[in-house]
């Protein structure tokens, strides 16, 4: 290397070590940094909260507990994120979809209606305790509903409507109903399982109904067992499963004295918000079904008779079984609510 380039590079280095000698800021420890900025941005600390941030690490602490020595932990922000912009309005508009998209099947197709008329011969169909176990799940279901989406999404929809206190009233009580009734909803949905799941086995005969989607558009009437495919499909998709995954997840937000880490509570939170979301949209329509979409049905569940042409109607296999004696179902005579569900037979007598 030529004498004169080392001279060169000689002096920028010299250049470059005084200039940085003399840069205050180098010279200054971080201690003196963090004084001078209190001076030019009083409070902002960022250096030391980006070191707190760094990867949720765990810092020194007096205070006892699972993550006790994590300040920041960085996930955090990414769940609110994921919670607001994304489950909130997903969850919102799907259950709104539902909605409409069964008001206008009312309104497109109306009430399943008994061609025949009714007979006035009454089959027993649900006994006290199996209409017991679906009520009590049933109600729990809808508050837990009506609270959790009050807590989901109240503050965007209910808020600007009725204000802080009334909403701030109207929150704290969801909040403690949602968390006092997802236990109710958990056990009567076992039992509900245990009664219901001898009648909700595949059979073949349930493919056909699927083919023909229930007769649901042509009116035409599909024979199937006790329960059809549509309301087996309903028992294993959303009481099985789905109601599963919302009770498993709601327990581990509403017991948090597990020692849970707070990336449990955050997949918890996500699942159960996802799954309640799909359920309560699913739910519309089989409470739709099961109050005004089939005449005749809401009788069944309210005082366990159904008329004898609407079990012939909508569950052939299981009519011919209970007129055959395969299968032991009784009939309504000498019952107390018997007389009740017979409107037609007593004003044509
Ligand atoms: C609150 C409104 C509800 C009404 C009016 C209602 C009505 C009914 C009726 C009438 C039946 C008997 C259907 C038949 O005889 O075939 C039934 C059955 C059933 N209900 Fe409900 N129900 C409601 C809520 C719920 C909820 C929230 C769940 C689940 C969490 C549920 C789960 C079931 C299941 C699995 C069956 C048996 C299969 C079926 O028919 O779909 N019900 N319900």
């Amino acid at each position: 290397m030529k004498p004169i380039s080392v001279l060169w590079r000689g002096v920028f280095a010299l250049a470059l070590l005084l200039y940085f000698a003399n840069d205050p800021a180098l010279a200054q420890s971080p201690q003196e940094t963090a004084a001078q900025r209190q001076q030019t941005q009083p409070y902002n600390n960022a250096p030391v909260w980006r070191e707190v941030r760094k990867e949720g690490q765990e810092h020194f602490t007096t205070t006892r507990g699972r993550e006790a020595g994590v300040l920041i932990q960085t996930y955090g922000q990414t769940w609110r994120e994921l919670r607001n912009s994304w489950i909130v309005p997903i969850a919102g508009w799907l259950i709104i979809a539902f909605a409409c998209a069964i008001g206008l099947f009312y309104w497109g197709r109306g009430p399943i209606k008994v061609r025949e008329g009714p007979t006035g011969r009454l089959i027993h169909r649900f006994t006290p305790l199996e209409r017991g176990t679906h009520w009590t799940m049933a109600i729990s279901f809808c508050l837990l509903g009506i609270s959790g989406l009050i807590t989901m999404a109240g503050k965007y929809v209910l808020l600007p409507v009725i204000g802080y206190t009334l909403f701030s009233w109207l929150a704290e009580i969801a909040k403690t109903l949602h968390n006092f009734l997802g236990p109710v909803f958990l056990a009567s949905a076992v039992v509900f399982i245990v009664l219901y799941i001898k009648d909700m086995l595949p059979r073949r005969y349930d493919f056909t109904w699927f083919l023909k989607g229930g007769g649901m558009l042509t009116g035409e009437h599909i024979p199937s067992g006790k329960f059809n495919a549509g309301e087996k499909l309903w028992f294993w998709g959303g009481v099985v499963v789905l109601a599963f995954v919302v009770c498993v997840s709601g327990l581990i937000l509403d017991f948090p004295n597990f020692d849970q880490s707070r990336l449990v509570m955050i997949i918890a939170s996500i699942t159960h918000s996802v799954a309640a979301g799909f359920m309560i949209a699913l739910s519309f329509f089989h409470i739709y079904m099961g109050s005004i979409g089939v005449e005749g049905a809401y009788e069944g569940m309210r005082y366990g008779y159904v008329d004898e042409s609407w079990a012939k109607e909508h569950h052939a296999f299981w009519y011919e079984d209970v007129k055959s004696g395969r299968i032991q179902a009784g009939s309504a005579e000498g019952t107390p609510e018997a007389p009740r569900l017979a409107p037609a037979s007593r004003d044509s007598t």
